[in-house]
């Protein structure tokens, strides 16, 4: 994709304002890099109030012959995927463009063979294996829509998404190893499906076959039936609005939405923002440490780098198994040339001392990257120091799961790159900050709420199931803008330096998680009558979560209340959203219309007590005495 390479200062000036002044033009140049088995015949329609937005209308292609077929010609042979799994003494597998291509189509006949058909929605759970890439991709082949599920969701969690996307047929594994835990799949997805009507067929990845429990007439081993499939699939010709994936992510509202991306608009905005911000040169190794199951993991572990025919890399297990020189030691073992991780690994490697990077050699590192939450200056440098080696341009990648790509971030080594901030944003990407009022603030040295004004390629294109929803979520709060959700800074520079979310979305790890969300998990508890979530700053997560919870009755024992609200969270949610503090008290701050004051209960959290404002408009400010009491 020669043409649409960045290479200098000039390029970036250049490519951004023609992606200004002329946006339609600036994306069909990029567009036509990609194989398209029909030209499409209207490049955008828009707006930002239903909203509407419509990419290359009438192109016809599909997204697998891009990342696959068609770097078969030139570099079949290339490794398109290297695969480090959770045990260091287990084998390294590699898959060339020619193997991957030839899995991708034998798993979409084995999909075919179960019944799937285009439109299907497909969710998948799975561990971090070289199936789960085979699975997204054999689903996109032939035109089923998938919807990963972070292996990490209870199964209330996954029964809510299936139900919510009417999904026909679930991949699973049967358990799944992280660190020195073992963790069995199948029996949480069974145990899901219990509270499903639509899934039909449930095909199951495992290592030995006596030990799966298989149900009959719905559960399919892989293996089976791939023994007799042909590797040989055509791509299904898909237009460039068609859903290409459902990917469900918290907001401010109780549920998790569905976010549908297509299959034009995402591939184009996929492949130029890798190419782009990373600088990928053939023939060098890309490693983004993100779980498949987020959307950094669908963009950059798996699709950017295929359209741009490079080799990713990705990594089965966790930062700190056997030892926390696992990320060091894969580095060092592959060769890895560009690193892309999420500021809470940094901080959590960096607790480990230096020490334990010296023996290694990660000099073939060039790029480093870091995405999910603001990173903190401290980590920053310690990144650029003793990774980088004060060598290696820093990408700083502001984005979300609804923008598809990458947003705002320096384009390695072109654009600036400033500790703690995302910097400028890419071509054909329009950035504002507004007032309260939903005023644009003008000029430098201003800060306000992130939005964005015009439509790019991988712009979300609805929340399944509820278009009001997405209409509501993203484009009510400030008429005719994307509204990110994330406050931000414009700073004198002209470089963006995102503050974090201003609305109730708690990000613990790089994970999104609603306050309403866990309350209402935390609710369902017979003994709890009431509870109020806020985020606090914690030191390795970014964000950890405060539960505030009443109990039903007077005498209820705290411990076990405590206990009861963790359970709950893990029985509607996940671990991964487990609670970091859970206090106890008698009564939360209300305003005189009953609605829960988060900014004093926040304020508590983070021990600001001298720093409460107003609490005379409370309903009985007396009780903010008693949480404070709780808490020191
Ligand atoms: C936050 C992950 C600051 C932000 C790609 C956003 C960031 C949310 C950064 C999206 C960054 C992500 N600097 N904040 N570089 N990257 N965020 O949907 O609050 O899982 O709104 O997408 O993470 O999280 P999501």
């Amino acid at each position: 994709m020669a043409g649409i390479h960045i290479r200098n200062i000039e390029d970036y000036n250049e490519a951004y304002a023609l992606s200004i002044n002329n946006p339609e033009k600036f994306w069909e140049d990029i567009a036509s890099e990609f194989q398209w088995k029909k030209p499409w015949t209207k490049t955008l329609e828009w707006n930002f109030i239903e909203p509407k937005i419509k990419w290359f209308e009438g192109g016809v292609l599909n997204i697998t012959e891009n990342c696959l077929d068609r770097h078969l010609e030139s570099a079949a042979d290339k490794l398109a995927l290297i695969w480090e799994p959770n045990e260091i003494e287990g084998s390294t597998l590699k898959y060339t463009y020619s193997g991957l291509h030839k899995e991708v189509c034998r798993m979409a006949n084995v999909l075919k063979e179960l019944g799937v058909k285009k439109g299907d929605r497909i969710c998948i759970y799975m561990p971090m294996v070289p199936e789960l890439t085979f699975a997204l991709l054999a689903c996109a082949r032939i035109g089923a829509i998938h919807c990963v599920i972070f292996a990490g969701f209870s199964a209330d969690s996954i029964a809510g998404r299936i139900n919510d996307c009417g999904c026909s047929v679930v991949i699973t594994s049967e358990s799944m190893s992280r660190g020195n835990k073992k963790i069995a799949l199948k029996t949480i997805i069974d145990e899901a499906i219990d509270q499903c009507q639509t899934v039909e067929k449930v095909l199951v990845f495992a290592d030995t076959k006596s030990t799966v429990q298989l149900k009959k007439n719905r559960d399919y081993l892989y293996i089976d039936l791939a023994s007799n499939a042909s590797d040989v699939c055509p791509a299904e010709p898909m237009d460039a609005e068609d859903p290409l994936f459902i990917l469900y992510t918290s907001g401010s509202t109780g549920k998790p939405k569905g976010v549908v991306h297509t299959c034009g608009g995402y591939m184009v905005y996929a492949g130029y923002t890798f190419a782009n911000v990373f600088q990928y040169k053939h023939p060098e190794i890309f490693w983004c440490t993100a779980d498949i199951g987020w959307v950094t993991g669908h963009t950059y572990s798996l699709y950017g780098p295929l359209l741009n025919g490079a080799t990713t890399l990705i990594f089965e297990g966790i930062p700190t198994y056997p030892a926390p020189d696992r990320f060091w030691k894969i580095i060092e073992k592959h060769k890895v040339n560009i690193f892309y991780t999420a500021p809470t690994a940094i901080r959590s490697l960096m607790c480990e001392g230096t020490e334990i990077i010296e023996p290694y050699d990660l000099s073939s590192l060039k790029v480093l990257g870091s995405v999910g939450e603001p990173i903190n200056e401290e980590a920053w440098h310690w990144y650029n120091e003793n990774i980088g080696n004060s060598d290696c341009p820093l990408t700083d990648t502001w984005w979300q799961t609804e923008t598809g790509g990458i947003m705002i971030a320096s384009i390695a080594g072109i654009t600036p790159s400033v500790p703690a901030h995302a910097g400028l944003p890419l071509p054909g990407i329009q950035p504002v900050l507004l007032d309260a009022d939903g005023k644009e603030l003008e000029g430098n040295d201003v800060e306000g709420y992130l939005a964005i004004k015009f439509p790019w390629p991988g712009i979300l294109r609805t929340t399944w199931g509820d278009h009001e929803r997405c209409r509501l979520n993203y484009f009510d709060t400030f008429k005719g803008y994307y509204f990110s959700g994330d406050g931000a800074k414009r700073t004198a520079e002209g470089l963006y330096r995102i503050i974090g979310r201003v609305d109730d979305v708690i990000n613990v790890s790089g994970h999104r998680f609603g306050t309403a969300e866990i309350e209402n998990a935390i609710n369902e508890s017979a003994h709890i009558i009431e509870s109020a979530v806020v985020g606090y700053p914690h030191d390795i997560k970014g964000q950890g979560i405060y539960a505030f919870v009443i109990a039903s009755s007077k005498d209820s024992d705290p411990e076990l209340l405590k206990k009861e609200a963790e359970e709950m969270v893990m029985k509607y949610i996940g671990k991964i959203a487990r609670l970091d503090k859970i206090q106890v008290v008698s009564g939360l701050p209300k305003t005189r219309s009953g609605k829960i004051m988060r900014r004093i209960l926040r304020k508590i959290a983070e021990g600001e007590i001298n720093n409460l404002g107003d609490t005379s408009t409370l309903l009985d400010p007396g009780v903010v005495d008693l949480i404070i009491k709780g808490v020191v």
